[in-house]
């Protein structure tokens, strides 16, 4: 009886426990936004998808680069798995496969993607031992959902085979609950100031809102002004310099939106 209620008190002490304590209201918030909400209906569209490439595009370049170079960074070595976890290659073949050999010139930065990866870059460069925050938000999540989203996404684009889908699988991972208990061990291996702790699961907070804004936002404004007009010729800005940005007024935002959409319908009828 003893030795459990030991373990019971060393698993309430364990990271991997406390940052899903702190996170489940957020993780609660993030499976009701509407894309989120799109993907249990099985309603995925083009459009989403293709912008949500974009978005991760941005998101992971800056989550990978960070811990590349944090790598041998005591709180980011325990939790580096680039060969199992790295996103960006996937990504990159998935873009190419929805927009082309072009596709560098055409992925869109929607604002709110931006602050995510302003935020992962700063932390990167000022707080290296806050990447665990962040890194457990995507990848466990990937881990978790991944697999079923891929699917939903196949069926719901009309996709015969799983070409333009490889972020969703990890083939280095043979069993994801295994692998996500030998992360959540290595989460638990990093050693951490009492204040440091508190701020690793403050900034996962902060990572779930980012997630939150990063879904919100593309539906909101960019996504639904250009499904409205033209869903074939969606998210293809030939006359968008690589990483543009959507401001991040809603009003602004709209306008923005659809300005976009409208010059798009002009540009984008061969593009696709
Ligand atoms: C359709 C929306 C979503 C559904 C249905 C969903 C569902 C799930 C499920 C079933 C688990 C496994 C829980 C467990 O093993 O105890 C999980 C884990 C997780 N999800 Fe989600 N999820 C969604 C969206 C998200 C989003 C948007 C994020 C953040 C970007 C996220 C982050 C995570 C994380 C970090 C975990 C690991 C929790 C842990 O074991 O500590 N999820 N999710």
């Amino acid at each position: 009886l003893k030795k459990k209620k030991k373990k019971n008190q060393q698993q309430k002490t364990d990271l991997s426990e406390q940052i899903k304590a702190a996170t489940k209201d957020n993780h609660v918030r993030a499976e009701n936004t509407q894309l989120m909400l799109s993907y249990q209906k099985g309603e995925i569209t083009l459009v989403q998808y293709k912008v949500l490439l974009c978005s991760l595009y941005e998101i992971y370049r800056a989550l990978e680069d960070e811990m590349d170079r944090n790598a041998s960074h005591p709180a980011v070595a325990p939790i580096y798995f680039p060969q199992e976890l790295s996103r960006v290659e996937s990504l990159e073949s998935d873009l190419e496969h929805f927009f082309g050999s072009e596709w560098r010139k055409r992925v869109i930065v929607p604002a709110a993607t931006q602050r995510y990866g302003q935020r992962l870059r700063q932390i990167g460069r000022e707080n290296p031992e806050l990447l665990v925050a962040h890194a457990y938000t995507r990848y466990l999540g990937d881990l978790s959902g991944g697999q079923v989203l891929g699917k939903i996404t196949q069926k719901s684009l009309g996709l015969s085979s799983k070409e333009g889908l490889s972020f969703f699988y990890f083939p280095s991972v043979s069993s994801p609950n295994r692998f996500k208990q030998l992360y959540r061990s290595r989460m638990n291996s990093i050693e951490l100031t009492e204040k440091e702790k508190a701020a690793v699961l403050e900034e996962a907070v902060q990572a779930f809102e980012l997630n939150i804004q990063v879904r919100d936002l593309r539906m909101n404004f960019s996504v639904q002004a250009l499904t409205k007009n033209d869903t074939k010729n969606c998210s293809t800005h030939k006359d968008r310099s690589p990483a543009a940005v959507l401001p991040s007024s809603p009003i602004v935002q709209f306008t923005v939106g659809l300005c976009v959409a409208l010059a798009t319908i002009g540009v984008g009828m061969y593009a696709l």
